[in-house]
C-alpha cells in the first residue's frame, strides 16, 4: 500500500502513476465492500467540510455519502453559508477551518483559491472542480475504463467539445500520467493552453501515452475506444452560450460520430450534467432561443448501449472515498 496520508489533491499532477492506479484499486475494494452492505470505520472520529461556491449533485453527494459511510462527518457549507474571500481572507478561513476539520473538499471558480487553502489549512484540502481542474471527477472516468476495459494503458481516450475546460484539462493531465493515448476533437479557438499541453508531452514521454489536439472529426475519433464529451458552456461562462453554440455543434456525439469510431465497441462518457433533450429548465430555455433540440450529446447515444454514464456518476462515490480514507 501506499502511503498518502496528509496529501492534498488539487491537480491529478500531485500523484504519480502509481499512486493512481493505488487510488483506483482501492476504489475497487471499497465498492465491492459497499456492494456487500459492509459499513466501513476508516473516517471514524474525521470531519469533513465541504465548500461549494458552485452548485453540485453528484460530488457534493460523493463526499457525503462516502464520508457517512466510513464513519465521518461532513458539513455542507455553501456560498452563501461562510465568509470565504467575502469578508475574511481564504488564507484565514483555511486555517480556521484546519483546526476544526480534519480534510476539506472546496468546488468553485478560481484554481488559486483551492491553491491557497491547500497551502494554508494544515489538513488535506481536495479539489472538487475548478474553472482549471476537476481531478476526482477523473479517477471516476478511470475507474469505469478499467472496468470496461480491464486496463488503461495503451486505450484512446477521445474528448470532443469544449478543449479548454476543466474536464478537457484534466483528461489530459490524467491521460498523460496513466499512459492513456488522449485525443482532443474541437474547434481551433477552444484548445487547451499551450502551456498545459506542452507540459501534458512532456509526462507523456514517460509514461507512452500519445497526446493528439485536432479539428478534424473523422481523424480523430477513428479507433476511439471511449467518446467523451462535456457541455459547451461550463458553470460561469453562460455569456457564451451563442458562440460556442456556432463552434461546437459540428462536434455533437451522436450516432454519426459513433460510427466513425469504427469501433462497435466504443463506449461512451459524460461527468453530467448533460444537455441531452429538453426537459430541464435551462435547457428549454436555451434550444428555444438557438432552435435546438440537444446540445453537446444526442438523446439516442446518451440512452444507448454506449452509454456509461450513470456508472461514472456512482464511481464519483467510491472514488471519492478512496481519496478521502488514503490521505486522511
Ligand atoms: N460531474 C460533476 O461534478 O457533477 P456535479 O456538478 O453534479 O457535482
Ligand atoms: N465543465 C463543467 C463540468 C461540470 C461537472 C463545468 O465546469 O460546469
Amino acid at each position: 500500500a501506499y502511503n498518502l496520508k496528509g496529501r492534498n489533491l488539487l491537480t491529478l499532477k500531485d500523484f504519480s502513476k502509481d499512486e493512481i492506479n493505488y487510488l483506483l484499486s482501492l476504489s475497487e475494494d471499497l465498492k465491492a465492500k459497499k456492494r456487500a452492505g459492509i459499513e466501513g470505520k476508516s473516517l471514524s472520529g474525521k470531519n469533513i467540510a465541504l465548500i461549494f461556491e458552485k452548485p453540485s449533485t453528484r460530488t457534493r453527494c460523493a463526499f457525503a455519502v462516502a464520508a457517512k459511510d466510513e464513519g465521518g462527518m461532513p458539513e455542507y457549507l455553501g456560498k452563501n453559508d461562510i465568509q470565504l474571500g467575502k469578508k475574511e481572507t481564504v488564507a484565514d478561513t483555511a486555517r480556521v477551518l484546519g483546526r476544526m476539520f480534519d480534510g476539506i473538499e472546496f468546488r468553485g471558480y478560481e484554481h488559486k483559491t483551492v491553491e491557497i487553502l491547500g497551502e494554508y489549512a494544515g489538513v488535506p484540502v481536495w479539489n472538487g472542480l475548478t474553472d482549471l481542474y476537476h481531478p476526482t471527477q477523473i479517477l471516476a472516468d478511470f475507474l469505469t475504463l478499467k472496468e470496461n476495459f480491464s486496463k488503461l494503458e495503451d486505450l484512446n481516450l477521445v474528448y470532443t467539445g469544449d478543449g479548454r475546460n476543466n474536464m478537457a484539462n484534466s483528461l489530459m493531465v490524467g491521460s498523460a500520467i496513466m499512459g492513456i493515448n488522449y485525443t482532443i476533437v474541437a474547434p481551433e479557438e477552444l484548445w487547451p493552453d499551450k502551456d498545459l499541453i506542452k507540459e501534458c508531452k512532456k509526462t507523456a514521454a514517460e509514461s507512452g501515452a500519445k497526446i493528439e489536439i485536432t479539428a478534424d472529426i473523422k481523424d480523430g475519433v477513428e479507433g476511439a475506444d471511449a467518446i467523451y464529451t462535456d457541455v459547451w458552456v461550463s458553470m460561469g461562462e453562460e455569456a457564451e452560450f451563442k458562440k460556442r453554440i456556432e463552434l461546437l455543434t459540428p462536434y455533437q456525439v451522436n450516432m454519426e460520430m459513433i460510427k466513425l469510431t469504427k469501433n462497435p465497441d466504443v463506449i461512451f462518457l459524460h461527468c453530467l450534467p448533460a444537455y441531452h433533450n429538453t426537459e430541464t429548465e435551462n435547457g428549454k430555455k436555451i434550444f428555444e432561443e438557438y432552435g435546438l433540440k440537444e446540445m453537446e450529446v444526442s438523446d439516442e447515444i446518451f440512452e444507448s448501449k454506449y452509454s456509461k454514464v450513470f456508472d461514472q456518476a456512482e464511481n464519483r462515490m467510491h472514488t471519492i472515498k478512496a481519496v478521502m480514507t488514503a490521505t486522511l
